[in-house]
């Protein structure tokens, strides 16, 4: 309902090279059927793959023309999205310069951590607002308010490094052909945090075995980690790789979320509330 002739919604802008999404498996014999399926695509077993933690918060990319920090966008429908300029400065990981004036734009992840979660909440119950439900809803409504009166700190996590039209060609042909691995690696030399930090770094694998092997240890840190992940994901890491594998319209060939379960907690159930809908149904909503 906000397009117009399947065209981007007005004042959002487009992305250079449009922000797919993934495709999921959720068990074992789900990933190993995927490898062997982007194996026949490529012609051969992929060489090597990257195994990282699939964080739960809202993707962004950041342009920076010759290393400054000028437009935060997010990913909206993938061709084009929000301007959310305003919140830069106030995420941790993502500098306003760079340590090279590269012309570069940097994707990754958004989110806010527990401690952070809980200073915003706090923040905003003393100014008067509702607290949030969860770190993602908070980074989302925190991410797009424009113009409040506080200002709450969130955590950026690089997972993409790629050119910008104006990139020159040496360093175009460089993040072209630097395997997944090295881009990270080269994100973090720039001075912007990725999960290298974390007791979840990405690492890189190859075989179908050491893969699961990881997932299993991610999977067994993933209550101990102070922020939320919601799977993990694999990607082809060499570009050779991924440019035979290809890209889909939503997600791209190369890489897959082997999702997580969904966290189920304790709690206690104060009241429901019964909203009627905008159709007239009923819903009741636990409290
Ligand atoms: S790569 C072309 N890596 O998951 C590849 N995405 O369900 C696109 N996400 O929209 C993304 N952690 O917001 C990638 N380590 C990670 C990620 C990650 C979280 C998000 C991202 C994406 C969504 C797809």
């Amino acid at each position: 309902t906000g397009k117009v002739a399947g065209g981007a919604v007005q004042g959002d802008v487009p992305h250079t090279v449009a922000m797919l999404s993934l495709d999921n498996v959720f068990s074992a014999e789900q990933f190993t059927a995927w490898t062997a399926s982007l194996a026949r695509r490529i012609g051969h077993e992929v060489e090597r793959f990257s195994v990282e933690a699939k964080l739960d918060g809202l993707a962004v990319a950041a342009r920076y023309p010759q290393g400054r920090l000028t437009r935060l966008i997010t990913r909206g429908d993938g061709i084009a999205g929000e301007d959310v300029s305003h919140a830069i400065g106030t995420l941790v990981g993502l500098p306003e310069k760079l340590d090279r004036p590269v012309t570069v734009e940097v994707r990754g992840e958004v989110l806010m951590t527990t401690s952070q979660f809980e200073h915003a909440n706090e923040v905003r119950t003393a100014h008067g607002g509702q607290p949030f439900a969860n770190p993602r809803g908070a980074s989302a409504g925190t991410l797009r308010a424009k113009d409040r009166a506080y200002t709450v700190p969130m955590t950026f996590f690089g997972y993409g490094l790629l050119p910008l039209p104006d990139t020159g060609a040496e360093l175009t042909e460089q993040l072209d052909t630097l395997a997944h691995s090295e881009l990270m690696a080269l994100a973090a030399q720039l001075g912007v945090h990725t999960a290298a930090d974390t007791a979840v770094p990405t690492v890189t694998a190859v075989s179908v075995e050491e893969v699961l092997e990881r997932v299993r240890e991610i999977a067994a840190l993933r209550a101990e980690l102070p922020f939320g992940i919601d799977g993990i994901v694999i990607k082809a890491d060499l570009a050779a790789d991924q440019r035979a594998a290809g890209s889909g319209s939503r997600a791209p060939r190369w890489a897959i979320a082997y999702k997580l379960p969904a966290v189920e907690k304790i709690t206690r159930l104060v009241g429901v509330e019964w909203n009627v809908g905008r159709t007239g149904i009923i819903a009741p909503r636990g409290v």
